[in-house]
């Protein structure tokens, strides 16, 4: 089992005994559902009623005048619940229902999975409970209170950093105790196979539908796609649609923290070393013990040590290129989208939007490049007034 769900080297299956058997019925009842007429349908209606899908894909007329080159977004922030998150959580939600389980846990780092899985345990009348890191909790706050008035319970995780890496760390140990009952409904692309398989599956349609509307809309693909990067579940969906588009550049941007260069940061894949973390083999951030560091970043969601294995694994054969916006510049691209198109991004996203802003005058007028914005930013809007106070 620990060869399964490779991504070339990476990923694979490294959990405690107890979870085996467990994530094997999780893989084996996926295979039997994710094609199956009335699941897919079921997820269909629901995605188009209940979420929002499809998403538009926007044409940023100010904002492309301000980076010189044409700027296509893809707007996930749209999306009930306010990120992609709610793709997965909808398709995973309802294997759940499919399994007979009644009972939801999940972990999140800016609440946005968090709120996502809550909205799916109301929506399925299932007893939720979402482990946050303490930190995040104080952060993310808003979408704290969120999760409680939908009826979810949200555990405080004390330890380490009190981020994802914490909270994830408490429900696979909660998980290990609770396994007849109880599914994990994972957040991201990553963790121990099936995951990255899963979430892959229920995100692929942000790439499916901007494929096809670049070449309603624009009437060709685009040059390049761009995408943050956390456990990297919105920039794997959105990837997917391009990938055998071998002309299309992908580019996944990380949490580039206070600097690269300081340590404080958590660009896993720009400067990771590969390891096991969560289950799976990925690059990650440790030292040369091989201690997990403590990451930091302006952004909740991308503050994490690990990343999924596929991500990995085009980063080794080049097919998508990853790089790192600091903090300084995901603020400036944050109050950039907002006053040029009053579109407010999530502070994740302003990563990609960052790196869009990095390449101007560097690329062709003509250039059209795709920005996943993975969420909106009403959850960031108080820490970016602590960053930025206005005046
Ligand atoms: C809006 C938003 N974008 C991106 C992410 C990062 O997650 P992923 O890399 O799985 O898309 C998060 C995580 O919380 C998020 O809330």
């Amino acid at each position: 089992m620990k060869y399964k769900g490779r991504f070339g080297d990476y990923g694979g299956f490294y959990v405690p005994e107890v979870l085996i058997p467990v994530l094997e019925e999780l893989e084996r009842e996926f295979y039997r559902f994710y094609k199956d007429d009335g699941f897919v349908a079921e997820l269909a209606e629901l995605s188009k009623n209940y979420a929002g899908r499809p998403t538009p894909l926007y044409y940023a007329k100010r904002f492309s005048e301000y980076v010189g080159f044409k700027v296509y977004i893809k707007r996930e922030d749209l999306l009930h619940g306010g990120a992609h998150k709610v793709n997965n959580t909808l398709g995973q939600g309802l294997l759940a229902k499919y399994m007979g389980k009644t009972k939801l846990i999940a972990e999140t780092g800016a609440g946005q999975h968090g709120l996502a899985t809550a909205m799916i345990g109301a929506l399925f009348g299932m007893e939720t409970k979402i482990f946050m890191g303490v930190t995040d909790i104080e952060r993310q706050s808003v979408n704290v209170h969120k999760m409680k008035l939908c009826g979810a319970e949200v555990i405080a995780v004390e330890g380490g950093t009190g981020t994802l890496k914490d909270a994830i760390n408490d429900a696979l140990r909660y998980w290990t105790a609770h396994v007849s009952d109880t599914f994990y409904l994972f957040g991201s692309a990553c963790g121990p196979h099936p995951y990255p398989t899963i979430v892959k599956h229920f995100q692929t349609c942000i790439g499916t539908e901007a494929r096809s509307q670049c070449l309603d809309q624009i009437g060709r693909l685009p040059d390049v796609v761009v995408a943050c990067v956390g456990g990297g579940s919105n920039a794997i969906g959105i990837f997917s649609g391009f990938m055998d588009d071998e002309k299309v550049k992908l580019v996944g941007v990380e949490a580039g923290g206070k600097s690269v260069a300081s340590g404080k940061h958590a660009a896993t894949l720009v400067v990771g070393k590969v390891g096991i973390l969560h289950g799976a083999k990925a690059y990650l951030l440790q030292d040369k013990e091989g201690q997990v560091y403590e990451t930091e970043s302006v952004s909740a969601g991308l503050d994490y040590a690990a990343v999924g294995p596929e991500h990995c694994m085009l980063k080794d054969s080049g097919r998508a290129k990853y790089v790192a916006a600091e903090d300084a510049e995901v603020l400036d691209a944050f109050a950039l989208l907002t006053k040029k198109e009053g579109i407010i991004p999530a502070l994740e996203s302003s990563h990609a939007l960052a790196y869009v802003i990095s390449q101007s005058g560097k690329l062709p007028s003509d250039t059209v490049v795709v920005v996943n914005l993975s969420g909106r930013g009403d959850k960031d809007v108080s820490i970016v007034e602590k960053c930025r106070p206005l005046k």
